[in-house]
């Protein structure tokens, strides 16, 4: 008899002791005179139940977890018998979490063994790949326009319009560069995709080198996710081997080669040109815009720089078209968006949904509240640099314009929940301290004036004039708002003005 199991091997799965339940798990099925087949894949996304161990049953596949090893031989028993186990969920696809979401970046992300391109393919991987040989560059510049698609790594630009540009600019060379950097606070999308799906991302990487004519490209990975470049070196090494990568694409005439790279843990690099930099062996500076990296990036040729996300959005376009994608979503916020729930929160995962449903569905809907039990009070969406809402605002649905108009930005779509412990003031003066630690140091509003923001927050909650520091540091603000060189000086404001705006009451002395 064979017994066929899935478990994941994703970081936070193997944090949670993922390896000892599978050693278990071969152990009990010795012990019980069975052959097992286990493949370990990626997350479900779901970490309040990692270790998630998944069973072919009598009955279908049943899921069980949060699993310790400890629990293998009841839970091999119940599978045996049919009988409930108290960590048995069904299927996976019956959760109620799982079962909400639209998964498309995500469909096969902890389904299949990410290390094996025949599973890839038998999930329907490559069809993207293989509709853009087809088809042909212009074509493909239509259809990642006409999806909607925009930018996932945080300024929403729409990704055919970036396209378009590098496809316009006549040089030899042209890159294709993935920012992995994913540095914001909450979030780890990236990394789950890379560490459950890597094909997807080469697959979405090669896509936009036919579009645009780069035959090169990038994956530029924070050092902090070595399970994540892993994965890929060695998604790379078996995609150029089966010619999914080289100079015939799946035995076509376009030429399309990439690489790993890991960065050395600066916020700043996630920056794409400070990214650029750091590829170049440099230490990462921002650069001042224009040149658009577009025409001039990456070792001076024109480059395309995009999210994990974004470019793993592409082949799903490609393959069910801009139509079937862009249905989804609304307003100017089309397709899907995987929204990761962290801080105080009782459900917290990767939930991929399309553009819309309210914030407050999200974190008091899906999320189940916070883990502690204690009241939600603020979140902090779009990571470090993202404003802080109150529960006064949970009716903003998810969505690049909405968030605009409330002083906010999705970002990365990282949701963190705070709940009624948390001091708005000690987070304001966190953000101009992250920026002061964070900086390039290229222009004076972030360099001084992060260091100048803590010490009027510091002023505002000790001694002095109070209602003066905190004109001051509005001030402050807006010359940071305006004056910056890049989104890290100009956008700590955000988390500041948000606090000060929706909390004041925790802005006096206590
Ligand atoms: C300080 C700073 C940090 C950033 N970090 C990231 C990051 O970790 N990942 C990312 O994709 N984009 C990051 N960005 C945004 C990139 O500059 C750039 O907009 C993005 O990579 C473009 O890809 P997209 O259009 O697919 O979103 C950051 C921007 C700034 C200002
Ligand atoms: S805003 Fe900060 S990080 Fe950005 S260029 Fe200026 S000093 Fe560098």
């Amino acid at each position: 008899m064979t017994l066929r199991a899935r478990l994941s091997k994703d970081a936070a799965a193997l944090a949670l002791g993922a390896d000892a339940v599978a050693a278990a798990l071969r152990d009990g099925a010795k012990t019980a005179g069975v052959r097992l087949e286990l493949t370990r894949t990626g997350s479900r996304g779901m970490f309040w139940l990692e270790p998630l161990l998944e069973l072919e049953t009598r009955f279908g596949w049943v899921s069980y977890g949060p699993m310790r090893a400890g629990d293998v031989a009841s839970v091999l028993a119940a599978a045996r018998d049919g009988k409930p186990h108290a960590l048995a969920h069904g299927p996976v696809e019956e959760i109620a979490f799982f079962k909400q979401q639209t998964r498309l970046t995500f469909a096969r992300c902890g389904a299949i063994d990410p290390d094996s391109l025949d599973a890839y393919r038998q999930a329907g991987g490559l069809a993207g790949l293989k509709r853009a040989l087809e088809t042909g560059p212009a074509a493909i510049l239509e259809e990642v326009t006409a999806s909607g698609l925009r930018g996932r790594g945080g300024a929403g630009f729409p990704a055919g319009i970036k396209w378009r540009g590098a496809a316009d600019a006549k040089a030899e060379q042209k890159y294709i560069v993935c920012n992995a950097d994913e540095g914001d606070s909450g979030t780890y999308a990236d990394r789950m995709l890379m560490e459950g799906d890597p094909f997807l991302l080469i697959e979405g990487m090669a896509i936009a080198g036919i579009a645009t004519g780069a035959t090169y490209g990038y994956v530029y990975i924070r050092s902090e996710y070595p399970h994540a470049i892993e994965t890929m070196t060695k998604a790379v090494k078996t995609a150029r081997e089966s010619g999914l990568l080289g100079s015939k694409v799946l035995g076509s005439n376009h030429a399309f080669d990439l690489e790993i790279r890991s960065g050395a843990g600066a916020y700043v690099c996630g920056e794409e040109t400070a990214l650029l930099d750091s590829i170049e062996g440099k230490r990462g500076l921002v650069r001042a815009k224009p040149p658009l990296p577009v025409h001039k990036g990456l070792f001076g040729a024109p480059t395309v720089i995009n999210n994990v996300l974004t470019l793993a959005a592409v082949p799903t376009i490609l393959e069910k078209g801009a139509k079937f994608y862009a249905d989804f979503g609304m307003g100017k916020s089309r397709g899907t968006m995987p929204i990761q729930l962290a801080g105080d929160i009782k459900f917290g995962g990767l939930f991929e949904s399309a553009f819309g449903m309210t914030l407050g569905e999200l974190v008091d809907g899906i999320g189940g509240g916070t883990r502690s039990g204690r009241a939600v009070r603020a979140v902090q969406v779009g990571g470090p640099l993202g404003a802080y809402f109150p529960r006064a605002l949970f009716d903003t649905p998810f969505d690049y314009e909405a968030f605009t108009a409330k002083g906010g930005l999705i970002g990365h779509g990282g949701i963190v929940v705070f709940n009624d412990s948390v001091d708005m003031a000690a987070q304001a003066r966190f953000a101009m301290e992250f920026c002061a630690e964070e900086s390039c140091g290229k222009c004076t509003p972030c360099r001084i004036g992060s260091t100048r923001g803590q010490e009027l927050v510091d002023r505002i909650m000790g001694t002095g004039d109070a209602g003066a520091n905190i004109a001051l540091l509005r001030e402050l603000c807006d010359i940071m708002k305006s004056g910056s060189l890049c989104a890290l000086g100009g956008f700590v404001p955000y988390p500041v003005l948000s606090a000060l705006d929706h909390f004041p009451q925790d802005f006096v002395r206590r």
